[in-house]
């Protein structure tokens, strides 16, 4: 009975999610009238699994529809949109945290405090989700009040040049936001060109290793690429001499290097060159501002405009730059961590080489079990590693033990039974990244049972992680289609018998059935992974791909007497690769 509650539960678990994220689907198509019920009723599902990240999620999406409703029930929404952020941040559920920027985000923009909206939307952008259906709903979002702001500023500019004041706190408010140097050095220059009513501003970087000024933003001749060297032309001579120059006509004023009008076809007039300069006064870039508008010359109101929003912008290009280049050392780190798991997994391999390969399988059956399930990349990500790592362990588990022929004592098998532990120690004293926190977890409990009499920590039922349920599987399923040092490997009949009699006791049910549904083209995939000397026939991947587990096993259940001409060929075919399988 309590089983029967368990799976519905997680059954339920499943729809409220497809539900959650129907709604947010169709949350400017449907009527709220309709997606008000689904996200009510699911709310007690998300309650009743205490899953906290689904709870700030769908409270969230409440917050909004109730908004949508009646906007006077704003300070409502609100106040459910403080809930569902406390619930967000304490889940750590990047997700959550992200679904909730979004939904602030929502509101300001229907309440048209634009800059709020983009600012509490361009955080969201800046958070790594799984999640693509926010990640499109929040740049949509952002594009569609970018156009809106392009469309007031026209008007504006109809009516006179924008005031110093607002391009200076516009300036700010980016610079706030903005961690993407592309997209700051993109606004700082749309910013100054409207403020000092100019045709063209372009923000030049310094490039020390090559000494060479780049554009990396060109305001009206798209996106192309300026280089030349940091000596030459005004831009270059700004930078050099690190002092502002203000030109009435550029043809007439030798430091102009008029090749780049040449090369664009663009007729320079008046120029206003300023150095960016970071904390330490080092010189990281220019501004040149290219003809005043209406033929008038750059006045000195405007060189004190470019100096105040420039010394700002040069601290907020250097933090983008910085930011930028940890990103990258964050790159460097996963590389390095894959390169980590992978040398690990072979020391383990190398250690048995009877078992050699098992780490692999047990990676590679995992990986089909999670494509099955549908499981997002992060969790599918986290769950191939600590398959590849489950084992190590093993390292501390004596030679003598660890490669005997024939039964384990009493004591002996308690020794082997030591490596889950082992692993935990080992992968919990390791760095790994917040990415990855979940793979010691995951590896130190694929040995635990549903019914709870596994070990190392007798974790029962949904104590233990996703990840530990789905590498229980796959682990017992290649253990018994291997030979081991005291047997041979098993009749594939009876080993998908073991697998099956073990739902809900030795297995997470679901996990089983997910199993079942693999398709036997990609098992065999997994059977040849460690055999160079098979060749896998096109003609016979073609025919395994019509068939899962599910139907194999009915056949082989099913008395030989009945089986037709081609069931028999679908066995004796799975069963060709089956004995291929290395480990024989
Ligand atoms: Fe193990
Ligand atoms: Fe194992």
């Amino acid at each position: 009975m309590e089983e029967f509650i368990k799976s519905v539960c997680v059954e339920d678990l499943n729809n409220a999610q497809n539900t959650m994220f129907t709604v947010f689907r169709t949350l400017d198509t449907a009527s709220v009238s309709t997606l008000v019920p689904k996200a009510e009723m699911i709310h007690n599902t998300f309650l009743l699994n205490k899953s906290y990240e689904f709870i700030a999620q769908n409270l969230s999406l409440l917050a909004v529809l109730k908004y949508k409703t009646d906007k006077n029930n704003y300070k409502i929404a609100i106040n459910m949109l403080e809930d569902a952020r406390f619930l967000a941040e304490n889940s750590h559920n990047k997700n959550a945290i992200k679904t909730n920027l979004f939904c602030w985000g929502y509101i300001y923009n229907a309440e048209k405090n634009y800059s709020m909206a983009l600012n509490t939307l361009k955080q969201a952008r800046n958070i790594n989700s799984s999640n693509e259906i926010i990640n499109a709903k929040v740049s949509n979002l952002i594009v569609q009040i970018e156009k809106l702001n392009i469309a007031n500023q026209d008007t504006q500019e109809h009516g006179g040049v924008e005031k110093p004041i607002v391009a200076l706190l516009n300036v700010a408010r980016t610079l706030a936001a903005e961690t993407s140097l592309e997209h700051l050095l993109k606004t700082v220059a749309e910013e100054i060109k409207k403020v000092l009513d100019a045709d063209r501003c372009t923000v030049f970087l310094l490039d020390r290793q090559k000494n060479e000024l780049v554009s990396k933003v060109a305001l009206g001749m798209g996106t192309q690429e300026l280089r030349f060297p940091a000596d030459k032309g005004l831009a270059g001579y700004a930078a050099q001499m690190g002092e502002i120059i203000n030109i009435k006509d550029a043809y007439k004023d030798e430091r102009f290097n008029p090749d780049i009008d040449k090369e664009t076809g663009y007729k320079t007039k008046t120029i206003l060159c300023m150095p960016i300069w970071n904390m330490k006064h080092e010189i990281l870039g220019v501004f040149q501002v290219l003809n005043k508008n209406n033929d008038a010359v750059f006045t000195k109101e405007d060189e004190d405009i470019l100096i105040a929003i420039g010394s700002s912008a040069g601290i907020a290009i250097e933090n983008a730059k910085l930011f930028e280049s940890q990103q990258m050392m964050i790159d460097q780190q996963k590389e390095l961590f894959k390169n980590f798991v992978d040398t690990l997994a072979a020391s383990i391999d190398a250690r048995d080489k009877i078992t050699a390969g098992h780490s692999n399988r047990v990676k590679m059956y995992s990986e089909l079990i999670c494509e099955v399930m549908n499981l997002d990349e992060k969790t599918t990500a986290n769950i191939i590693h600590a398959a590849i790592l489950h084992d190590i362990g093993k390292i501390g588990i004596r030679d003598a033990v660890l490669q005997k022929d024939g039964k384990l004592t009493d004591d002996e098998y308690k020794h082997i039974q030591e490596h889950v532990k082992i692993t935990y120690d080992i992968l919990n004293r390791v760095y790994i990244s917040e990415e990855f926190k979940e793979v010691a977890e995951i590896a130190s409990s694929h040995h635990e049972k549903y019914d709870g009499t596994g070990y190392f920590r007798k974790l029962k039922g949904e104590e233990i992680p996703l990840g530990g349920r789905v590498l229980a599987v796959s682990d017992v399923f290649d253990a018994i289609t291997s030979k081991r040092h005291y047997r041979d490997k098993m009749p594939i009949k009876n080993a998908l018998d073991i697998i099956k009699s073990g739902a809900w006791k030795h297995f997470d049910g679901d996990i089983v059935d997910a199993f079942f549904k693999i398709k036997l083209d990609r098992l065999v995939d997994v059977f040849l992974s460690e055999v160079d000397s098979v060749l896998y026939n096109q003609k016979d991947r073609e025919t395994l791909d019509k068939y899962d587990v599910s139907y194999l096993f009915n056949l082989l259940t099913n008395e030989s007497e009945n089986y037709s001409d081609s069931d028999r060929a679908l066995i004796e075919l799975f069963n060709t690769y089956y004995n291929c399988k290395a480990g024989k």
